[in-house]
């Protein structure tokens, strides 16, 4: 982690954390209060640790980008729920972040001097349905465009991972602005870049059309974890087209150990050991038939 960063692209993988008591306890002590409680609330255990690595992933960047003591930060939420630091005013120290956490991994994305936005979506077979009846249930998520490139990409498996490429690169965008849900998702419509996308490399020809009109203001950096985990990080400046060429070259995810995730780590509150009893028995998941199928 050097001095002059000015853009972080930072992995956990929590499909494979397994925390033993003492870990659960002490990244308990190191996030405040309330994000603590909201995340002894969830039923399984994967919605907890993804839901923890991005309060820890948030805080780690925050001490190693701004210089800002771990016990000093104070993060809030913006009225729709964006992460943001007090005041919510990131742009004082032209910081933009954003977290993401489906599948196995959480990510979090920061760059300086553009809002950031950051998706990432494991390709998974839908649970109930076929992927026909899957696609046609979403038809509303994505424009005509959007769709022929969706079912032209293949097998259904190469057509579903099209479908979660797509999305990611949606969602990262209405993630970079804020909206939540209630923004009309057949606004944006994305053109891919011909390009392949394979584990390693990054992206950044991906064209985004807002209204119909090419938009030059935003770009795109798409990225695989793995074969299965699309990211796609939307960058986005108002006003004038970000000079790309002043861009920090793309960067892939750097995957962190929970070490490193709790590096600079202190405690903020009181070990609490009702919160490791609380966790130690929940499921790690839900029980459906096509993930039982996946691991088989
Ligand atoms: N804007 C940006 N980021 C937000 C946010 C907002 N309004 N609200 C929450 N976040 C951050 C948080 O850090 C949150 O994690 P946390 O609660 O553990 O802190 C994280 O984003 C969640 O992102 P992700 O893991 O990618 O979840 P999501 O994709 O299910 O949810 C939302 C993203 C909450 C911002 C919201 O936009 C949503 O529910 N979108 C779904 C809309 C949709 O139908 N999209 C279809 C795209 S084709
Ligand atoms: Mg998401």
């Amino acid at each position: 982690m050097t001095e002059e960063m000015s853009s972080y692209r930072w992995a956990f993988r929590c499909g494979s954390w397994t925390p033993t008591r003492s870990e659960w306890l002490f990244a308990a002590r190191c996030i405040q209060r309330e994000e603590k409680e909201r995340i002894g609330q969830f039923v399984f255990a994967k919605d907890a640790k993804s839901a923890m690595a991005g309060r820890l992933l948030l805080r780690s960047f925050v001490c190693d980008s701004m210089r800002i003591p771990w016990s000093d930060i104070k993060l809030e939420r913006s009225p729709r729920g964006k992460p943001c630091l007090k005041v919510c005013d990131d742009s004082r120290r032209g910081w933009s972040f954003n977290l993401s956490h489906q599948g196995d991994y959480t990510v979090l994305a920061a760059q300086q001097g553009v809002q950031v936005g950051v998706d990432i979506m494991k390709t998974v077979m839908p649970g109930s349905s076929s992927v026909p009846e899957f696609f046609r249930i979403m038809t509303r998520q994505f424009t005509a465009h959007e769709w022929s490139s969706i079912q032209s990409a293949g097998s259904e498996r190469q057509q579903l991972a099209a479908f979660y490429r797509h999305w990611a690169l949606k969602e990262s965008f209405i993630k970079a602005i804020g909206t939540g849900l209630g923004f009309n998702l057949q606004r944006v419509e994305f053109h891919l870049s011909p390009e392949l996308l394979t584990p390693g490399h990054v992206l950044r020809q991906t064209k985004m059309y807002l209204d119909e009109e090419p938009e030059e203001n935003w770009i795109f950096e798409e990225s695989l974890l793995d074969a299965d985990h699309h990211v796609a990080v939307a960058l986005g400046a108002a006003g004038t087209p970000p000079p790309l060429q002043s861009f920090p070259p793309p960067a892939t995810f750097k995957l962190l150990s929970f070490s490193e995730l709790i590096a600079s780590a202190s405690p903020l509150t009181d070990e609490d050991p009702a919160y490791w009893e609380n966790f130690k028995t929940r499921a790690e998941a839900p029980q459906r038939q096509s993930d039982a199928h996946r691991q088989a």
